[in-house]
Order: structure tokens, then C-alpha cells, then sequence
């Protein structure tokens, strides 16, 4: 058993083959699947996913990629998303200044108000970080988001952010790029991070693991992305897979409940 942690099955990219999609899932035995919010606009596509599917689960925010054109959810409005009982996470939600190089302020503004609404809400957060792991740390120590918890996705930094993630309580979702040759620093998170605390996602469509590099991803390539990180690990495929699907319901156990 596997569980995705992190895809987008609401994208236009999934608009053809949804049902060939989750064919696969379950062909390659993954059980269940986190669609993530990117913004509140395509927000109820997400939300009907979890609705239609029980082993779909959806989660609510505004990507820090998003700026102008879209609705700013204030803290009261994502709670209220949240509320609905397929809505387990908070996000996807975070700090790019990959593609935001001037690190403005609005988004540390709309990084706060959702862990404030993760921490109201009492659900975890699904962050995204891009080349702002400092600033990424500092304000979920300032916000006191531990208390809420969640996941750094598509974990893309060095042993020294991942130890620092770590010790204030998140979890390391690991995609696609662990299985490519030149992600080393990403490779030796996954072999050193404390099993109980790591997941395994795709990011679908988006990152596809090898043998698929550069096609577009589905949620049944997990499991390349587990095999690569057991791999990495050196343990049974199995163990990997058991103790990932467990992390995740310990993490979410509105998921486990639903899926039980
Ligand atoms: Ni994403």
C-alpha cells in the first residue's frame, strides 16, 4: 500500500484521462492520494475529487506563486474551506522566491495567515519552499506552526534545512527528483531522515520520477519515487511503503478513518 502525498488531479493535464489515472492507482496499489489546493478559484474542482473518490483527499490555499487575478483568503474563509471533512491539510502554502526573486512581503503576509488558519483549523500544513528555507523556518517558529504540523513537499533542500524541519515537527515528502542522478543533497535527506517522519509524493502533473523524466506525472508513479527512496535507504520496498502510507495517517487521520 502507498499513498500520494502531494498531486494535482484537478489540473487541465488530468482533464482527458482522470479515469485512466486512477485505473493506474489502483493497479499499482496506491490507495489514496492528497489533491492539493493552489487557489481558492479552482478550489471546489479539488474539493469534488474528494468528494467523488473516498480514497481522495483534498486540502486548501493559495500557492505563493499566485499574485494578482486571484482571491486573497483571509484567515477566517480558509477555516471555514476547511471545515468540510475530505479538507485534511492546510496549503498548498509557503515561500518561492525562485520565481518571485524580489521576496516580497505579500508573501510571508499569506504564508502567516494560513498557518494561523492551519493552527485554527487544527489541520497540517503542505509547504511549499523554494529557495527561502531560511525565511520558511523562521516564521513557522514565529507562527508556533508546530502545533499545527505538516509537510515540506517536494523536499528539494540540504541535510542542514532538513534537520531544522525536522526538529520542530514536520515531515519530508520526497518526489520525483530523488530519483534523478544529479539530486544528491535531496538523495542523502532521503537515506538519512528519520523513517517515521518521511513521505513519498509526486507532484503530478508535474516532476516526473525516472524511467518517466520529463512526461507527465500520475500519481501511480510513486512508486518510483518509493522504490528510489528505498533504494537510497537500502530497505525492502515493503517497509518503505508501509512505514510512508503510516506517516501519512498519522499525520492525517481524517485519511485513515475514510479509507479504513
Ligand atoms: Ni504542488
Amino acid at each position: 500500500m502507498l499513498v500520494d502525498s502531494h498531486c494535482h488531479l484537478d489540473f487541465p493535464d488530468f482533464a482527458a484521462d482522470l479515469p485512466q489515472a486512477l485505473a493506474a492507482m489502483r493497479e499499482n496499489g496506491i490507495d489514496g492520494a492528497l489533491c492539493v489546493g493552489v487557489n481558492l478559484e479552482d478550489f471546489p474542482r479539488v474539493r469534488a475529487l474528494a468528494e467523488e473518490h473516498a480514497h481522495l483527499f483534498a486540502s486548501v490555499g493559495l500557492h505563493p506563486e499566485y499574485h494578482q487575478g486571484v482571491e486573497e483568503p483571509d484567515e477566517a474563509r480558509l477555516v471555514a474551506l476547511a471545515a468540510h471533512p475530505k479538507v485534511i491539510a492546510i496549503g498548498e502554502t509557503g515561500l518561492d522566491y525562485h520565481w518571485h526573486k524580489e521576496q516580497p512581503a505579500w508573501q510571508r503576509q499569506r504564508f502567516r495567515t494560513h498557518i494561523r488558519a492551519a493552527l485554527a483549523a487544527r489541520k497540517p500544513l503542505v509547504i511549499h519552499s523554494r529557495e527561502a528555507a531560511a525565511d520558511t523556518l523562521r516564521i513557522l517558529k514565529e507562527e508556533g506552526a508546530s502545533r499545527a504540523g505538516g509537510i515540506f513537499h517536494c523536499f528539494s533542500e540540504d541535510w542542514a534545512v532538513a534537520e531544522a524541519a525536522l526538529e520542530i515537527g514536520f515531515y519530508l515528502s520526497f518526489s520525483g527528483i530523488v530519483t534523478f542522478r544529479s539530486a544528491r543533497s535531496v538523495q542523502e535527506v532521503a537515506a538519512r531522515a528519520p523513517l517515521a517522519r518521511i513521505l513519498v509524493e509526486t507532484d503530478a502533473p508535474f516532476l516526473a520520477p525516472a524511467p518517466y523524466r520529463g512526461k507527465r506525472n500520475q500519481p501511480a508513479y510513486v512508486r518510483h519515487v518509493a522504490e528510489a527512496v528505498a533504494r537510497l535507504r537500502d530497505m525492502p520496498f515493503e517497509r518503505l511503503a508501509e512505514a510512508t502510507t503510516e506517516n501519512f495517517f498519522t499525520l492525517f487521520p481524517q485519511a485513515r478513518e475514510a479509507l479504513s
